[in-house]
């Protein structure tokens, strides 16, 4: 496994020093804190689509923990993890449809791999909060980092070209900007957001 430099540093703008911030084995339980945290509480009431879902952790402590209503997104559902068995009332949709939309008032994903830009895409006029993870190089080539960016015209290459690329590029058509927070865990921890 690679292990990228930018990822052992601590980020300019990171406000939590390594020292305290929660294993990646809890980013699950982080995020959904710091979604019911920060999201307005009508747009969670209509629902959340947990894009690229994996076992379901996110979907798990959303609903257990936060009683917020989740549908899963996940290509390959894996049987096993302790949140499976909690989730027989999460609608699961193998692909990001329409339908799995309509049962949403905001798009989440943690670490969505080949996802990420999809599911920001598919948000569209939504809410979305997206926390990138890996950039698929290859699968992606024709991604270009755009204006505003001193790589202008450029392959989005590395995790710190993906985030400037998503963050330039994915303002929505009514104007509302990308913003950056930082969960309080190791690992990939900036999280892209449209609220
Ligand atoms: C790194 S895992 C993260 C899983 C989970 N979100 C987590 O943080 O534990 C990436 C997941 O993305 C899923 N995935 C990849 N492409 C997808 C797509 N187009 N639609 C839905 N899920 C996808 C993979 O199957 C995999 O489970």
């Amino acid at each position: 496994m690679t292990h990228h430099l930018e990822d052992t540093q601590q980020h300019d703008m990171d406000p939590y020093p390594w020292a305290s911030k929660r294993h990646k084995a809890e980013r699950h339980e982080v995020f959904a804190d710091w979604l019911v945290a920060k999201v307005p509480s009508d747009v969670l009431d209509r629902g959340v689509l947990d894009v690229a879902g994996g076992q379901g952790a996110l979907s798990y402590y959303l609903t257990k923990k936060h009683n917020v209503r989740c549908a899963i997104v996940e290509t390959k559902f894996r049987r096993g993890g302790k949140s499976t068995k909690f989730l027989t009332n999460v609608k699961r949709y193998s692909n990001l449809t329409d339908e799995a939309l309509d049962q949403c008032g905001i798009v989440v994903a943690m670490h969505p791999d080949e996802a990420t830009e999809m599911s920001i895409d598919a948000a569209n006029a939504k809410f979305f909060a997206v926390v990138p993870c890996c950039v698929f190089h290859c699968l992606f080539p024709d991604r270009r980092m755009p204006a505003g960016s001193e790589k202008v015209g450029q392959e989005v290459v590395s995790y710190n070209d993906f985030m400037e690329y998503l963050m330039l590029s994915k303002g929505d058509s009514s104007g509302r900007p990308v913003s950056l927070s930082y969960l309080n865990v190791q690992g990939r921890n900036r999280v892209l957001h449209n609220f």
